[in-house]
Formats: structure tokens, sequence, C-alpha cells
């Protein structure tokens, strides 16, 4: 099973503006295009926060770009989202706001760790416990757990004081059930794959401009827009790349 994700598209209400000197609405198309090419059947697509900049007029622009994906679009917010807007914005198919989703022998967790206001990530103690009941009922499946801030460091000061606050609890969670193979996040505009244990972690980097990796300050960095696919075996392997889209690709 074959699920993309396409993350912190920091869509504008307005388009043409310029965020950090790039056109969201133009990289997003461009990344999209290519999905369509090289990879064009997706059974879902994942949307793993910061679908807008700031602004509740962008999400009707998100509307517009995935409304025609025809197959499920998983959104969770970001710290530029309002959760609130997000979801009435994007009510009804193909848009799915639900925490625990089935596809066969795979259960897709789409966790909130927003915090009003502020710009890193937690997980509450009701979304930890949700995830926790969904992974017991769904025993018999593995698991990729997704969410907006990343649970583990990045490596660049600045970024990492706004990470997970409590990874720890979400590592305890998910120790307990070892179908878990994967955890997901995007935030960080960079890539990261790593493993511990038995679970593939995997930081993607934005649609729009990515940041500096191993910084000691922010800097947009000159890497092109992205996103990551993801290939789900039935015997529980777990494949996954990220497609930088340059401009001439
Ligand atoms: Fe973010």
């Amino acid at each position: 099973m074959l699920l993309l994700q396409f993350t912190d598209t920091h869509l504008l209400g307005t388009p043409g503006v310029e965020v950090r000197g790039v056109e969201t609405d133009v990289t997003l198309v461009r990344c999209l295009a290519h999905a369509r090419q090289r990879h064009p059947a997706p059974r879902a697509l994942l949307l793993t926060g910061d679908l807008v900049q700031d602004d509740r007029d962008g999400y009707a622009r998100v509307r517009q770009q995935f409304a025609g994906a025809g197959v499920p679009v998983h959104c969770l917010p970001g710290n530029h989202d309002s959760p609130a807007d997000l979801r009435a914005a994007l009510a009804g198919p193909p848009f799915v706001h639900d925490l625990s989703n089935r596809y066969d022998g795979w259960l897709v967790v789409m966790l909130d760790s927003t915090v009003a206001g502020a710009n890193h990530g937690h997980l509450a103690a009701a979304e930890l416990a949700r995830l926790d009941q969904a992974l017991t009922q769904n025993a018999d499946a593995y698991a990729l757990v997704c969410l907006h801030h990343h649970p583990v460091p990045h490596g660049s000061p600045w970024l990492d004081a706004l990470m997970l606050d409590n990874s720890a609890e979400l590592f305890a969670v998910l120790a307990r059930h070892p179908p878990v193979r994967g955890l997901l996040w995007g935030h960080v505009h960079q890539a990261l794959d790593g493993i511990r244990g038995r679970l593939r972690l995997m930081g993607t980097p934005s649609t729009c401009m990515q940041f500096e990796p191993d910084a000691e300050e922010f800097n947009v960095d000159s890497r092109p827009p992205a996103y990551r696919w993801l290939e789900l075996g039935d015997d529980g392997s777990l494949k996954t790349g990220i497609e930088w889209v340059a401009e001439d690709d």
C-alpha cells in the first residue's frame, strides 16, 4: 500500500504572496504534479500540519489543491494551523480528521500535538490515551503513527526548542505495542531517517522552503520542495523515500 505525505504546505489565502521567499502554492502544485507522474496510485495522502501560514483563508486553497485527490486525505494540525478552522474548512470527503484509520493490515494514526498559542508540541494525556486505545483495539494490525512536531532532536538548537516536549511519554506508549512500525512527522522542513528498535523514524521536508540542517540559528536552506512516499507491506515492512522536486523536474 502506497501512502504519500505532503507536509508544511504553508498556504495563504491570497495566491502569489511569498513565505520566506517562496510562493507556497506554486511549490505545492509542483510537488503534486511530480507525485501524479512518479507515484500515481496512492491509497491515501497524509497532510501532517502547517497546512496554512497563520491564515484561515488558506484552507480554501488547501481544499482546491486536494479536493480532487480521489483518495482519503488525512489531516492533522501544526503550530501555524487553527485546528478548529482546519476541521471546519476541510469538512467532508476526501478530507479525514479521525485519529485512527484502518487500511487492511495497517493502522494509520493521526495525532494532534499542537499547543494553543505556542510553537512547540505536546501530546495531551487524552490524546496519548486515544493512541493507546486505538493500538490496543487494532493489535492485529501494523501501525504508522503521524504527528506534526518532531519527537527526537534534529540537531539544531533553535528547532529542537520547538520539538515535542513529552516524547518519552509517546515512546512509552509505542513500546507497549510491538506492531508499531513507523513514526512520521513534519514541522522540521528537513529530512531525518532513523531507526529506534523496530521503529522507523521519519522527518519530512516541506513542500515549500527548507530549514538549514545542523544550524545554530534559523536559516533558510537552498534545497528544493519535497514530499515523502511510504510503501507499507502486508508483512509489516516499511519502505520509504523523499522526492526532492527541483524546478526543472
Ligand atoms: Fe510547524
